[in-house]
């Protein structure tokens, strides 16, 4: 089979599906491997170091013409959906529910895509899981952009001159960037406190040495691993019990998300107002409405005396480790779905089968093909 993997069509995410050492690996397995021209520029890998690696680097039209599976970071645009070849398949994040566009694309086009989002939270599927990869990333970064943008100093501090008190941090949303963003704040020497509306997140919030923030009245609103949309008087009691502590906080990193919905709105404006001057808070949801009701433009702003900072796919801003990371996702993944004759086989592992978003013409994950119907009968009752 030949593998091909694109350059990112956005210049503000610079990340690859494989580096010079998964292309080795790939090719040790029989694939031929095709690397787009300069597709690996931003993560640190010319095209030279593919080709020693046993890749051909060829442009874009190309690559697209000639893949028989493609794999890239982001969601490929319609347009190069539509120049691969029909019946072919594509590896990558593909924003199920939200992107129904190009649900459709891969329709028209009858290709087999596999979404990262959709590889099955299973410990068996850890080590090809992108999601997790790609928000411990974004977690350890959001505290690095609230440090860089407060006045204050993170650790406690005692000087002749006297003691500098350590920063408050609030995180709100505890999975794998919430409990990164955890870790990094501790490890810069803030005080942390934290909330999820997830049972098991209290004790893993704890153990990181950081307070947890139990809202009366929740103690677990998920489906064993995500969490569930809580109802308006519950999201009202959230409001109420982190008020407090958010109008105390130097920096609130928002990360948490529900899938295939917008995300929860846990910051009001008005908790916003209450935040002392100087302080910031960085929004890692903003891609899908954002946690702080000030996200939605999408562009940072100033609101008494608090930065608003919404920081949407934040691993692409480390192009080079969230590359290392994903690329190694995407070999492992292959592991599975690669035959000894090197051709792919979807079906290989029926515990994995969950990640196919469409096959044959069809739309195969239900919410996404949920929201198309619901969009074409809105479509309908309007003509
Ligand atoms: P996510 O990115 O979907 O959401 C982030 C966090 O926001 C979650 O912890 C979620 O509970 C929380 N959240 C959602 N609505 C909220 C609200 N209204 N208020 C407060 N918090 C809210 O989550 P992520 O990081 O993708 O993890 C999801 C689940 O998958 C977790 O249960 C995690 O433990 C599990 N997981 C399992 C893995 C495995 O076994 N292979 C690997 C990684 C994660």
């Amino acid at each position: 089979m030949r593998l091909s993997f694109a350059r990112s069509e956005d210049p503000g995410d610079g990340r690859v599906g494989a580096t010079p050492e998964t292309v080795a690996t790939l090719v040790d397995r029989g694939l031929e491997i095709e690397v787009e021209t300069e597709a690996g520029t931003a993560a640190g890998h010319d095209d030279e170091a593919y080709r020693q690696a046993g890749a051909t680097v060829v442009d874009a039209d190309k690559l697209l013409a000639t893949s028989e599976a493609l794999v890239t970071v982001a969601p490929p645009s319609p347009e190069r959906i539509a120049a691969l070849p029909e019946g072919s398949a594509l590896i990558g994040f593909l924003r199920p529910v939200h992107n129904t566009d190009l649900a459709l694309a891969l329709v028209e086009r009858r290709i087999t895509a596999l979404a990262m989002e959709l590889v099955p939270r299973i410990s068996k599927a850890q080590a090809m899981d992108a999601l997790s990869s790609q928000a411990g990333i974004a977690g350890y970064k959001a505290v690095l952009i609230a440090a860089n943008a407060i006045d204050k100093l993170f650790p406690l501090s005692m000087t002749a001159a006297g003691t500098v008190k350590p920063a408050r941090v609030v995180v709100l949303g505890v999975g794998v960037a919430g409990l990164q963003a955890i870790a990094t704040a501790k490890r810069l020497g803030a005080t942390v406190k934290a909330n999820d509306v997830r049972a098991a997140a209290a004790d893993e919030v704890g153990s990181l040495g950081a307070d947890f923030v139990h809202i009366p009245g929740v103690t677990d609103q998920s489906d064993g691993v995500y969490a569930k949309n809580l109802g308006a008087d519950l999201a009202r009691a959230q409001h109420e019990a982190l008020a407090p502590h958010v109008a105390q906080a130097d920096a609130v990193i928002c990360t948490a998300q529900i899938p295939g919905r917008d995300a929860p709105v846990l910051l009001t404006a008005e908790m916003v107002d209450r935040m002392p001057a100087g302080s910031v808070v960085v929004d890692l949801a903003a891609e899908d409405g954002g946690n702080c009701e000030l996200s939605g433009s999408g562009e940072p702003l100033d609101r008494s005396g608090t930065r608003v900072i919404p920081a949407p796919r934040l691993a692409a801003s480390m192009p080079r480790e969230a590359s290392a990371l994903y690329a190694r996702n995407v070999v492992n993944l292959l592991a599975r779905i690669v035959t000894d004759e090197g051709e792919l086989d979807v079906d290989a592992d029926p515990e994995l089968a969950g990640f196919l978003f469409t096959r044959g013409g069809e739309v195969l994950h239900e919410p996404t093909a949920a929201a198309l119907a619901s969009a074409q009968d809105t479509t309908e009752a309007a003509s």
